[in-house]
């Protein structure tokens, strides 16, 4: 059966990840979750204080991104890949709110995505990956044999997220929620490097009313078609 590359772009909250896991577990697929490096990059520039919410040093930032490790390994009991930052698992810190109101900021700088997409297509040299994030079919894998552009309203993913943070026992607001994912829409979208589009021959699923199982389902029937031609 061919490996095929499958990425997965779109706005925040809009399940890419859960559907990517999903497919890295049946089709048996490396899954690199994009996002997790430029948060950890922006943890990095946070715990160095080249980062907070007035200011961003993007000159030293970028003298420091070859001190940058970043590798995914694979968790077994969780079955996917979770990030190290230099050495550190840091898979939770990365999800907070803080991080999050500062990684769009991290992630416009061209350094930072030159040096993020080159590691990118390395993981997925060979195929048989799944890659969700903002620019995987527009830029990282323009080539990619299928790709999947996710959409919902801003309420509904700022619902989701909030419900997700709440669980984990984080102190949110579901303003401050909605907040953050309205402006990293914007800031995403508008940003000069590489920023969200959906590719021309991308599919797009808008699942502000669709579960994950009809959303799996659909994608699963056109992965077969796929892989089987
Ligand atoms: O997928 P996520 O919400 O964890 O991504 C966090 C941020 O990282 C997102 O707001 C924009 C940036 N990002 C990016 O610029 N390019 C990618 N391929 C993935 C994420």
């Amino acid at each position: 059966m061919k490996k095929i590359t499958i990425a997965i772009d779109g706005y925040s909250s809009t399940g890419k990840s859960t559907i990517a896991k999903l497919i890295a577990k049946k089709y048996n697929y490396i899954y690199i979750d994009t996002g997790a490096m430029y948060r950890s990059v922006t943890l990095f520039a946070k715990k160095n204080n080249l980062v907070g919410e007035n200011y961003l040093k993007k000159d030293e930032l970028v003298k420091e991104l070859p001190n940058i490790d970043l590798k995914f390994k694979f968790n077994d009991k969780l079955g996917f890949a979770e990030i190290y930052l230099n050495g550190n698992n840091v898979e939770k810190e990365i999800r907070t709110l803080e991080i999050s109101n500062l990684v769009s900021k991290v992630s416009a700088i061209s350094e930072v995505r030159k040096k993020l997409v080159k590691a990118q297509q390395k993981f997925g040299k060979n195929g048989g990956v799944v890659m969700d994030g903002r620019d995987i079919g527009t830029v990282v894998f323009p080539n990619a044999e299928l790709k999947f552009f996710m959409t919902a309203s801003a309420a509904k993913r700022a619902t989701r997220r909030y419900k997700e943070l709440i669980e984990k026992g984080d102190d949110v607001s579901y303003e401050a929620i909605l907040n953050n994912v309205q402006e990293r829409d914007r800031l995403d979208s508008t940003r000069l490097d590489s920023p969200l589009v959906k590719a021309k021959d991308a599919i797009e699923f808008d699942n502000s009313d669709m579960g994950i199982e009809e959303q799996f389902k659909r994608i699963c029937s056109l992965i077969d078609g796929k892989i089987n031609s």
